[in-house]
């Protein structure tokens, strides 16, 4: 299997986990590292060792930079592998450097959470091309929900090439969400802090820049209008993403910190009021523990939890974020609306299906 960033191993270790019980897989791991400590992060809490680790990123690397060192370190593994089968996971460009290798040597692709769309080439902005191309290209497309499915069938892709397997990272938050965690560190201020959290991270290319400092401005004025909350920024190693934020967020209600380890970022979403976010993970996570969502994007690929009435679209404006966020702090009816537990991305037996799905092909 291959991955290089920290949602794709996230999403990844629970498959992991389940084809090594299995005892019937050799299993090798390949990571691109198009990610470094957020990566490492996450193969620390799964005790997954790499066979393999590409060790490309690079500050401020540039697609081509991380398509040409990824599609090229990924070849010359694969050549020397021979595996009879390439998992891949969801829309990086490592996923599509990974697709392309493994099609360049007729080696057999997977891909798991597939079918994700938003119809949009630039929104967002590589993946939606990157997820394409891992779907055009895989034997097996594991779609987390029927909608994914949907889409790759109105693609034309074969019924037979896809299975509807519920999302993995279910698998994953399950595990940790049950794990005892006490604020500690960076995190302290949280232990004594008895007012409401927002909880804010962000790290989309196509919101560099304006839309970015919008989202940030329209932070500011939240933070200035309502004395009782904290807004919780564990900030992505990305220098595009934290120049911005530093340069335009002030006040002393923000809690900015390095990117957390899943265990305690679990922990936070659990003891957020609202989540504001352009992250997909993040839209699957916060439903299943029952934590609004406001989704500062155009578009989302995840439509599944909008629809369940969790998750709420809000855009890049500074005057709408500020509305929408003030609607869920004052008017308690709205918020106990979208506070529901709901499941639509998985059950936490994704793996296993994955897993049974893999025996049979092979
Ligand atoms: C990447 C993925 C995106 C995914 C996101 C998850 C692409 C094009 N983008 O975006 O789909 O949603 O990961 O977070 O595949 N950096 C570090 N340390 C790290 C990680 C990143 O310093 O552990 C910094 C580096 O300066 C790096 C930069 O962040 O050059 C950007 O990383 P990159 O993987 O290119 O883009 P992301 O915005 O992280
Ligand atoms: N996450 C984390 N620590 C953080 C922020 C996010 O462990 O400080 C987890 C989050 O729970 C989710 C994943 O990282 O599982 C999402 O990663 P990201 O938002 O970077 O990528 P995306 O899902 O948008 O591709």
């Amino acid at each position: 299997m291959i991955f290089g960033t920290r949602p794709e191993a996230i999403k990844m270790a629970p498959v992991y986990e389940v084809l090594k019980q299995k005892g019937t897989f050799d299993v090798k791991v390949l990571v691109t590292a198009q990610h470094r400590e957020m990566l490492d992060t996450v193969l620390d809490i799964f005790s997954i060792k790499p066979d393999y680790d590409l060790s490309l990123m690079r500050g401020r690397q540039t697609l081509a930079y991380i398509t040409k060192e990824a599609l090229t370190g990924v070849v010359e593994v694969l050549e020397r592998e021979k595996p009879d089968m390439v998992l891949v996971h969801g829309d990086t460009t490592t996923t599509l450097a990974g697709s392309l290798a493994a099609y360049y040597l007729k080696i057999a692709l997977g891909h798991v959470e597939a079918g994700l769309r938003t119809g949009d080439m630039y929104n967002p902005f590589p993946e939606e091309l990157n997820r394409r191309v891992a779907d055009i290209l895989s034997e097996l497309c594991f779609a987390p929900t029927k909608r994914a499915a949907q889409n790759l069938l109105d693609e034309g892709i074969e019924e037979t090439r896809i299975f509807i397997t519920g999302n993995t990272v279910v698998d994953a938050l399950l595990r940790i969400s049950s794990i005892e965690f006490e604020f500690r560190g960076e995190l302290e201020r949280l232990s004594s802090w008895d007012g409401r959290i927002i909880l804010v991270t962000f790290h989309r290319r196509e919101s560099w820049g304006e839309p970015l400092v919008e989202i940030c401005s329209a932070l500011n004025l939240i933070h200035d209008s309502f004395k009782d909350i904290l807004i919780v920024i564990p900030l992505h190693l990305n220098p595009e993403v934290r120049e911005t934020a530093f340069s335009v967020l002030k006040g002393d209600r923000y809690l900015f910190t390095d990117p957390l380890s899943y265990v305690p970022f679990v922990h936070l979403m659990k003891r957020s009021y609202i989540v504001l976010t352009d992250s997909g993970g993040i839209q699957e996570e916060a439903p299943s523990l029952g934590v609004p969502v406001l989704v500062i994007r155009e578009k989302t690929e995840r439509p599944e939890a909008l629809e369940a009435g969790v998750v709420k679209l809000v855009g890049r404006s500074r005057e709408r974020i500020v509305r929408e966020v003030s609607l869920l702090l004052e008017n308690k009816e709205a918020y106990d609306r979208m506070r529901k537990a709901v499941n639509p991305y998985g059950d936490g037996r994704a793996s296993e299906r994955i897993a049974t799905i893999l025996e049979a092909y092979l």
